[in-house]
């Protein structure tokens, strides 16, 4: 890669504990004075603005790296380098990750009671999800800062992003994974990509602390979502859809929340957007999690956010199967900051939202689909209004968990589970495939009743 492609010093970014303020080294996740989180701060914005840009030549830059062919001005995630912390240009390991698609969900606006619905869908991402934006940053710096091995906990899809990206960039992976409990569209990405991947009897938050203490021990450099390049690289996301909203910012952005790093890189995003004059006011940010892992919902209602209550999670939207989020405190901030809300969905709930979602023939796994489902809960309690515009964050592609889909068309999702009873709303949407004798009648048969029960 021609290094003279990448202007050479782009910004300089500090890391700073969100809970004290104190500054930290570029390779730590927590804190040695108080073990918070640490943020990724730019104090040279203040002067100059990045790279010493004003926001329209920021904005013409962004737009002009798109017709470039250079592989960091090809990546949705590099094109924005200048709100990035600066890696060297020869260490950067992109596989043109972002650059996602929005889309207009005609039907689910409908069917949420709004005019006017959007898809962000990180799921088109070369890994199939949300996580390669962020992982592209942290893996770099892993390289630039001499790492050979990087390691992460994972409900399925980080892992997946690691491993490729690892794999790029000449690094090996580590993969802890709560065993039987991600699905295997995810785990066989992992295996293909090259990492070593253990399932451990555990669940994700059990991973987690085995992980913490490997790392301590080992020199494995962490690319779970406490790694503060992660959420500088998924901060993109936001920018990028600005910059498809033109920069008018819509009224409401709903992000699932499983670990709640993302919901903190769209805030924090935002936040940076408007503070360089990007964008003149803040969308409301809200999160959706599932009932059966709910922590962040539980403690916002239960305490008012004043301390986190973990839960022992359970839910078929396995990638957000985390009881004790890391990031509960950056999320929290981002939801008072930008006046937004918590919202909890039910297992039938998600699977209906998917089920539409993937009538859209826009499809996303069913993490991703917990967003329709809370956007038409915060409808009916008005939290959202019908006239007011909505971005969906979808994180993850429909092939995700194609066993999840699967097992809903053929209608035994809920087969011996407690909801099987309240099943009959799903059933209208459910599309069993159909089997045949191979014959030409039966199928001209088949498309004639098809065709009279849309007009019935
Ligand atoms: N959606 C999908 C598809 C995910 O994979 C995740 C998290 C989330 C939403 C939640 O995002 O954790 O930033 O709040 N998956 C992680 C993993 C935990 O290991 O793949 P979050």
């Amino acid at each position: 890669m021609p290094e003279q492609a990448i202007k050479p010093v782009i910004s300089v970014s500090q890391l700073r504990c969100i809970g004290c303020g104190k500054t930290a080294l570029p390779d730590r996740f927590r804190c040695e004075h108080c073990r918070d989180l640490l943020e990724i701060i730019y104090p040279g914005w203040a002067n100059a603005g990045p790279a010493g840009l004003d926001p329209s030549a920021l904005r013409s830059l962004w737009l002009k790296r798109r017709a470039s062919f250079e592989p960091p001005d090809q990546s949705g995630v590099w094109r924005f380098r200048e709100i990035l912390p600066e890696i060297a240009a020869e260490q950067i390991i992109t596989i043109r990750e972002g650059n996602t698609p929005v889309y207009e969900l005609v039907h689910c606006a409908k069917s949420a009671g709004i005019k006017q619905l959007y898809a962000k869908h990180q799921g088109m991402n070369p890994t199939g999800s949300f996580k390669d934006t962020g992982m592209t940053v942290a893996a770099s710096f892993a390289r630039q800062a001499g790492y050979h091995w990087v390691a992460c906990a994972s409900t399925g899809n980080t892992s997946a992003s690691m491993a490729a990206y690892a794999a790029r960039g000449g690094l090996h992976s580590l993969v802890l994974i709560p065993d039987g409990k991600i699905s295997w569209g995810k785990l066989s990405q992992s295996l293909d990509y090259g990492a070593i991947t253990c399932q451990l009897k555990t669940d994700f938050d059990g991973c987690v602390r085995v992980l913490n203490e490997v790392v301590e021990r080992m020199p494995v450099y962490l690319l779970n979502s406490v790694n503060p390049y992660r959420v500088e690289g998924q901060k993109t996301a936001a920018f990028e859809l600005l910059e498809q909203f033109n920069w008018q910012p819509p009224d409401h952005v709903i992000v699932p929340g499983g670990n709640l790093a993302n919901s903190s890189a769209i805030g924090k995003a935002l936040r940076e957007m408007k503070q360089l004059g990007l964008i003149s006011r803040l969308p409301k940010i809200s999160v959706v999690q599932a009932e059966g892992a709910n922590p962040l919902v539980r403690s916002m209602r239960e305490n008012g956010g004043e301390k986190l209550i973990p839960v022992h999670a359970e839910t078929m939207a396995t990638a957000i199967r985390i009881g004790n989020p890391a990031s509960w405190k950056k999320a929290l901030r981002v939801i008072r900051e930008s006046e937004g809300t918590v919202e909890q969905v039910s297992e039938i709930e998600i699977a209906l939202a998917k089920a539409e979602i993937g009538a859209e023939g826009v499809g996303c796994e069913p993490a991703s689909a917990v967003t329709l489902a809370g956007l038409k809960k915060l409808v009916k309690e008005g939290f959202v209004k019908p006239n007011e515009t909505v971005v969906l964050i979808l994180t993850g592609h429909v092939l995700k968990d194609a066993d999840f889909t699967l097992k809903f068309h053929r209608g035994d999702l809920f087969e011996g589970m407690p909801q099987e009873a309240e099943t009959g709303t799903l059933k209208s949407h459910q599309r069993s495939p159909l089997i045949l004798e191979p014959s030409v009648e039966a199928v001209i048969e088949l498309l004639r009743t098809a065709e009279q029960d849309l007009h019935a």
